[in-house]
């Protein structure tokens, strides 16, 4: 992964065993790589309100038995992680013992006495830290260690992840599942034979958070800089309580009728007829304890006011501030800013308007609101198209490249559901016309290109 200038820092993750293994870790059976990047080195062309990450790269080592979580919480912490501006990667040796023996047989091959696929595993561990190591380069310097171990015994909770992820995975294709869960319960006790937990005394002086029972107890240990704390925080916020996020934009606005970017408009005939029915699709979904969010702007007031519920209003959640091109068509931009005009097709994402923001500043104004998100079960956010994209591009892993230009028409509902690693998304359209907004990046992005370039995208209007 290369970032563009700057100095380069990061995490890695690796998943052992136990700390105590952390020099011997190709000697172990539980291992893990992970490895994310701090970004550093963003164009920011007007100064930037967006903090820069100076710390050491760090490696994360996911750490516990099997069916504890390692996976899901490295991949969902990498997510948050490259959401927020920390290009982070995943190394899972499981993967390269999957690449390394393309058909699993049996519990056996995990057992600590089977030396000829102890050592292929060792091999494993050995090339996936080859490749942790070539991720990092030289001028990084010294690397520190977090390590995330999962424990728990509840055995009701075991088996349910095991039916959730582990039946499904490829060891088992076409695998009875009765056998499947017995042979991963006899895995499990492979692994149990030579697991070594962190232990509070020997360890005491790593850097760690020992997550118990899926979050209902927390030991932290010597978080020693921003991105330790950050993942201490987010780690203590995330739940697994099966639950849907809605995401909605406002009902059509006046001014999205015309064409005109940002403002504080309120709804269009087509508009509230919107918010009605999205009143009758939400009564429609049954949602139980259903929390629904809305910007401060007039457009998403009015159509949460249509739902007939309590709704709590986030500045947060407001449309990008688009500075001087506020109200403006984008007709309008490219004939009073065409340099600004080609610089934000140049790069949207990092592109901030003057005096106004860029998709990277709302991304980083968003991150209370998807903290929240996790906190929270079913919620419905009533938001705007900038807003819609970041949140989704945050559930949907989207890299910052795509994410202003993910698609989330005017009425239109997506419904989020958390599933296995990832977010299942259903799409309803409430067949209620709108305007479209949507204007696609242009072939020609250059500043000297003719206007008809420039608006060879923009959607229609009044
Ligand atoms: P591992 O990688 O440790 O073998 P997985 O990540 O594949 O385990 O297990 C995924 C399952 O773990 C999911 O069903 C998820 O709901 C559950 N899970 C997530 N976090 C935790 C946790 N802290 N403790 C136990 N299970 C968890
Ligand atoms: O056009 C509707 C709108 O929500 C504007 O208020 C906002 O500036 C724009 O979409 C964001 O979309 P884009 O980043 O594609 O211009």
């Amino acid at each position: 992964m290369e970032a563009d200038g700057g100095c380069r820092h990061g995490l890695v993750s690796l998943t052992v065993g136990g700390p105590a293994e952390q020099k011997e870790l190709t000697q172990t059976p539980l291992l893990k790589i992970w490895v994310p990047w701090m970004g550093s080195s963003l164009n920011r062309r007007r100064g930037s309100s967006v903090p820069q990450f100076t710390n050491s790269p760090t490696m994360i080592v996911m750490v516990g038995l099997p069916a504890r979580g390692k996976t899901y919480i490295s991949k969902k912490l990498t997510r948050y992680l490259n959401w927020i501006g920390v290009p982070t990667r995943v190394f899972n040796v499981g993967q390269y013992r999957r690449e390394a023996v393309q058909t699993y047989k049996n519990f056996e091959f995990f057992r600590a006495d089977n030396e000829e696929a102890m050592a292929i595993r060792k091999a494993c561990a050995a090339a996936a830290l080859k490749d942790v190591a070539a991720y990092f380069t030289k001028e990084q310097g010294q690397v520190a260690v977090f390590f995330v171990e999962s424990m728990c015994d509840d055995p009701d909770i075991i088996a349910e992840n095991i039916q959730q992820v582990k039946l499904g995975s490829p060891d088992y294709v076409d695998r009875d599942t009765e056998e499947a869960m017995r042979d991963f319960i006899q895995r499990i006790k492979c692994y149990e034979a030579t697991y070594v937990p962190i232990d509070d005394e020997r360890d005491r002086k790593l850097s760690y958070i020992k997550i118990f029972n899926v979050g209902s107890r927390y030991l932290v240990n010597r978080v020693q800089d921003h991105i330790q704390s950050r993942i201490v925080y987010y780690l203590m916020n995330i739940h697994v309580t099966p639950r849907s996020i809605y995401l909605s934009r406002h009902g059509e606005s006046e001014l999205n009728l015309l064409g005109r970017i940002g403002g504080d408009s309120g709804l269009s005939p087509r508009g509230q007829r919107y918010a009605k029915a999205l009143a009758g699709f939400i009564e429609g979904q049954n949602i139980s304890n259903l929390k629904v969010w809305t910007s401060h702007m007039k457009r998403t007031i009015q159509t949460a006011e249509a739902l007939g519920v309590q709704y709590e209003q986030w500045k947060a959640l407001n449309e990008i501030d688009a500075g001087v091109c506020e109200e403006l068509t984008y007709e309008e931009i490219q004939e009073n800013f065409p340099e600004e005009f080609a610089l934000r097709d140049q790069d949207k994402y990092r592109y901030r308007y003057p005096k106004g923001e860029s998709y990277e500043d709302m991304v980083h104004r968003l991150e209370p609101v998807i903290m929240e998100l996790e906190r929270q079960e079913n919620v419905l956010v009533v938001c705007h198209q900038a807003v819609m994209r970041c949140l989704l591009a945050y559930f949907l892993n989207k890299p910052a490249g795509d994410l202003p230009y993910l698609r989330c028409p005017l009425h239109t509902v997506l419904k989020l559901t958390p599933v296995a690693y990832g977010c299942k998304v259903e799409t309803f359209f409430l067949n209620i016309e709108a305007v479209n907004t949507h204007r696609e990046r242009p072939t020609n992005v250059d500043i000297s290109r003719k206007p008809e370039d420039a608006l060879q995208t923009v959607p229609d209007h009044i």
